[in-house]
């Protein structure tokens, strides 16, 4: 660990005379909204949505890994604010378990048996089937349902919400634009469901976080009074808010670290240490920064310094099903499709579907060279390269040609 934190010193020390994602040490953080609640921020909100507006409504839209666990805070925090209506609905994809449709054994036994299995979900928290039903009368709409799956659930939503719904996504990945080039799913649900749409991003393993374990987030989002209205909704004593207004590299982050993650997972199915790891991580940054600074140009440094960026990428290259599918691929041999299908238990695997979206767009933008690791792993994982090409990427790796001089003159020329 601690030589993860010296690699991410480094990159950052190193990246701050380098990059143009670029900013001084005291303005690391300067994207931030606010972080801890405060009694005003509380009290204030609180006056705001009961004075003026009645209690808003709010719709889970996704019911895996993640969108149970963040059902089970949701659940909790809307009975403690009288912002909130007390009931929250929850769009559960209907499946069949052991012949019982899972929206019954979820309202009936509040437990996701097979998402989130052993955990108490609230019993406001109700599960539909119908994403119309669930969702047309919301004032707030969460989208957390894996990436592949976001037109289809939100097509039926068209010109069918209230006028002022807002929505946050908790989705990691991209959407392919028809014509070239990639689309953050944010953009995609606004473009969807005309509703503005922030994000949520962190160090958030769904298992951790519904054993109430301490955790961070990022919420990305530019209007205060919102963004104050999510922390109240999100927010608990085990998993705390920042909200920063940098929406789009929060939610680049988000997708690009499964990505690594999923480089992470080679390097351990090749047998390889922490160090290598290490290296891995500290690339996948600077790839992740790099691909900010070329395609989301005004990305806030600080960003990656939030629990989206650097603490994310961390939690995942350990623990999560990108690195462990990863892991196995290279051990056994086996497809990604076949590993997501006998591994994940119908959960989804994000990391080599990134990857190919991303590799999609530098290619066609002859990019490729510029983002090697990216790279690389989309080429292991599709078998077009061994999985030890993943080492000769890292040992050639552009960022180890920037030479001392190169460094020094960048240093002595930024002061
Ligand atoms: N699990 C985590 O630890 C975690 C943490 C942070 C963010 N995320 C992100 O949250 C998002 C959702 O992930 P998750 O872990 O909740 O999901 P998941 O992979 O655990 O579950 C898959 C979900 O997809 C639904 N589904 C299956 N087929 C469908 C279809 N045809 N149409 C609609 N829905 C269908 C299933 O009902 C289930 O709810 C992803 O973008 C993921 O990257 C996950």
């Amino acid at each position: 660990m601690a030589m993860i934190i010296r690699a991410s010193l480094a990159l950052f020390s190193r990246n701050s005379r380098c990059s143009k994602v670029s900013c001084k040490l005291s303005e690391i953080g300067g994207g931030r909204l606010f972080s801890c609640s405060s009694p005003l921020f509380t009290c204030s909100v609180t006056a705001a949505f009961t004075n003026m507006s009645p209690p808003k409504k709010i719709c889970i839209l996704g019911s895996g890994n993640w969108g149970s666990a963040i059902a089970k805070i949701v659940g909790n925090n809307v009975t403690k604010f009288d912002q909130f209506d007390n009931e929250v609905k929850m769009y559960v994809y209907e499946e069949m378990i052991d012949g019982k449709k899972l929206t019954e054994i979820i309202n009936t036994t509040h437990e996701n048996v097979k998402y989130l299995p052993g955990k108490k979900l609230p019993s406001n928290v109700v599960a539909v089937p119908d994403v119309l039903e669930a969702a047309h009368d919301a004032d707030v709409l969460i989208f957390v349902i894996p990436h592949q799956f976001v037109k289809r659930v939100c097509q039926p939503l068209a010109g069918k919400l209230k006028p002022n719904t807002v929505g946050i996504s908790l989705i990691k990945g991209f959407d392919l634009k028809e014509g070239g080039g990639i689309l953050l799913i944010s953009h995609l649900i606004k473009e969807l469901v005309n509703i503005p749409v922030s994000v949520l991003m962190g160090a958030n393993l769904a298992g951790e976080v519904a054993d109430e374990k301490f955790c961070e987030t990022t919420i990305g989002c530019r209007d205060i009074e919102i963004g104050r209205m999510y922390r109240d909704l999100i927010q608990t004593d085990y998993f705390r808010v920042v909200v920063v207004d940098d929406v789009e590299a929060v939610e680049v982050c988000g997708a690009l670290k499964n990505i690594v993650a999923t480089g992470a997972g080679f390097i351990d199915g090749l047998g390889y240490g922490d160090n290598t790891k290490a290296a891995v991580i500290r690339l996948g940054l600077m790839e992740m920064i790099k691909f900010c600074e070329v395609f989301y140009p005004g990305s806030k440094l600080g960003t990656f310094f939030e629990s989206c960026g650097v603490a994310d990428l961390i939690t995942t290259c350990y623990g999560g099903r990108n690195r462990r599918v990863a892991e196995a691929f290279v051990k056994t041999g086996k497809t990604i499709e076949e590993l997501e299908k006998e591994m994940l238990n119908g959960q989804k695997l994000q990391g080599p579907f990134t990857a190919l979206e991303v590799n999609h767009m530098l290619k066609q933008k002859g990019m490729e060279e510029r983002f090697p690791l990216f790279t690389a792993i989309h080429q292991i994982c599709l078998k077009e390269l061994p999985p030890p090409g993943m080492i000769d990427c890292i040992r050639n790796h552009p960022e180890h040609m920037c030479t001392f001089d190169q460094q020094h003159t960048s240093l002595v020329n930024s002061e």
